[in-house]
C-alpha cells in the first residue's frame, strides 16, 4: 500500500501548491472528466488558472454536449456518442420546461423524473462509450497523468482514474443523498447537520430532530437506485464487484464550493477543503465595495443557478 499512499501524498502536495502558492508549483499533468452543464462552468474557471500556471490539462468529454466546446485552451479528446445535439438540447429544453413550471402535481412530478432518466441514461451510455473506446483509454493510459480532476456527480471520472491507477481529486457542490459523507465516513450527526431541504438549521428542537432523521430514509433508495447503473458499469469494466461508495471512497482530496459563510457548520475529514462558493464564473462586486478596498467577496452568494 505504500506506493498508493506516497502518490497521495504527492498528490496532496501538488494540489496544495496548486491551490494555496502560486507561482511555487511544478508543472503537473492532469485529466479532467468534467460533468456538463453549469458544473462545467464552475470547473472552466480553475482549469483557466490551471493553465496559466503551466499546468499541463486534457479534458475528456462527450463530442454532443450543452456547454463542453472545443477550446483552444486545452487538449481536449472528445469521444462519440449515439444521440445528436438537437436530441440533447430538445431533452434538455423539455427537462427545464417542466422543472420550472409552477405547481407540483404528481404528473409534474412523474415528467421530471422521466426527463431526468433519461439525462441520466444518456450519462451512462456516454461513460459507457468512453470506457471501452479502446484506442482513447490507450492515448489517456500512455499520458502518464499526475491525477484525475473530476466532479464526482456522474462516477465516471473515477472509474477512470482507477483504472489509470491515477489519484483522483473531486471538484464538486455536494452529492445526491450526501453520499460524500458516507463514502468518507464522515461523522454527519442527525443532531445538528441539517438534512437537504429540511430546512432546518444546525439548532434544532427534538422534534425537528427527529424530523432530519426521517428525511434520511429516502435517499438510502434513491442513490442506490440512481447509482446502480455505474456500480454495474464499474463492476463489469474494472472486474471486480464496486459500489459507489466504494468508489467514491478512493478519492485524495475532495475540493467542495462550500463556505461556512453559507453553510452551517458541520465536521469534516481532514481531505476535504471547502474552496468558497465558486459557482460558475464569479460576479463582479459593486463599484462601491470595491472601492472601499475591503474583501467581502465571501459574504456575497455566488450561486448564479
Ligand atoms: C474513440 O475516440 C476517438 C476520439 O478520442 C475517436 O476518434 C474514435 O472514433 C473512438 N472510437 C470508437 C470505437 O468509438
Ligand atoms: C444509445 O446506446 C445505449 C446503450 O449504450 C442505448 O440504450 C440507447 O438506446 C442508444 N440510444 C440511441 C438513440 O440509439
Ligand atoms: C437554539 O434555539 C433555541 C430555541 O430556539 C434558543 O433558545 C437557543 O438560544 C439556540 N441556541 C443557539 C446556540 O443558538
Amino acid at each position: 500500500m505504500a506506493p498508493v499512499l506516497s502518490a497521495h501524498l504527492h498528490v496532496t502536495a501538488m494540489l496544495v501548491q496548486l491551490l494555496v502558492l502560486p507561482g511555487l508549483a511544478a508543472a503537473g499533468k492532469l485529466l479532467v472528466v468534467p460533468v456538463d452543464g453549469s458544473h462545467w462552468l464552475s470547473m472552466r474557471e480553475v482549469l483557466d488558472s490551471l493553465r496559466e500556471k503551466g499546468h499541463e490539462i486534457v479534458v475528456v468529454a462527450p463530442e454532443i454536449g450543452l456547454h463542453i466546446k472545443p477550446s483552444e485552451n486545452y487538449v481536449m479528446k472528445f469521444h462519440p456518442v449515439n444521440f445528436t445535439q438537437e436530441d440533447l438540447d430538445e431533452h434538455f429544453q423539455a427537462f427545464l420546461q417542466d422543472a420550472l413550471q409552477e405547481g407540483s402535481s404528481l404528473e409534474r412530478f412523474l415528467k421530471i423524473y422521466q426527463h431526468m432518466k433519461r439525462l441520466s441514461d444518456m450519462a451512462i451510455s456516454n461513460c459507457a462509450r468512453l470506457l471501452y473506446n479502446k484506442s482513447l483509454i490507450q492515448y489517456l493510459q500512455e499520458s502518464n497523468f499526475d491525477a484525475v480532476l473530476t466532479d464526482p456527480v456522474l462516477l465516471c471520472g473515477q472509474i477512470l482514474a482507477e483504472h489509470l491507477a491515477v489519484p483522483s481529486v473531486f471538484f464538486l457542490r455536494g452529492m445526491p443523498c450526501s453520499l460524500e459523507f458516507e463514502a468518507t465516513r464522515c461523522p454527519s450527526p442527525p443532531s445538528y447537520v441539517p438534512r437537504m431541504l429540511t430546512d432546518l438549521s444546525d439548532n434544532m428542537s427534538f422534534l425537528q430532530r427527529v424530523k432530519n432523521l426521517l428525511f434520511e430514509i429516502p435517499n438510502t433508495f434513491l442513490c442506490d437506485f440512481a447509482f446502480q447503473p455505474y456500480e454495474k458499469l464499474a463492476s463489469e469494466f474494472l472486474q471486480r464487484d464496486v459500489t459507489a461508495p466504494d468508489l467514491l471512497s478512493h478519492a485524495s482530496i475532495w475540493l467542495l464550493r462550500l463556505d461556512f459563510v453559507l453553510d452551517y457548520p458541520r465536521p469534516l475529514m481532514p481531505n476535504m477543503i471547502f474552496v468558497g462558493g465558486v459557482n460558475c464564473v464569479p460576479k463582479k462586486l459593486p463599484q462601491q465595495v470595491q472601492d472601499s478596498n475591503r474583501d467581502f467577496s465571501g459574504f456575497i452568494p455566488q450561486e448564479d443557478l
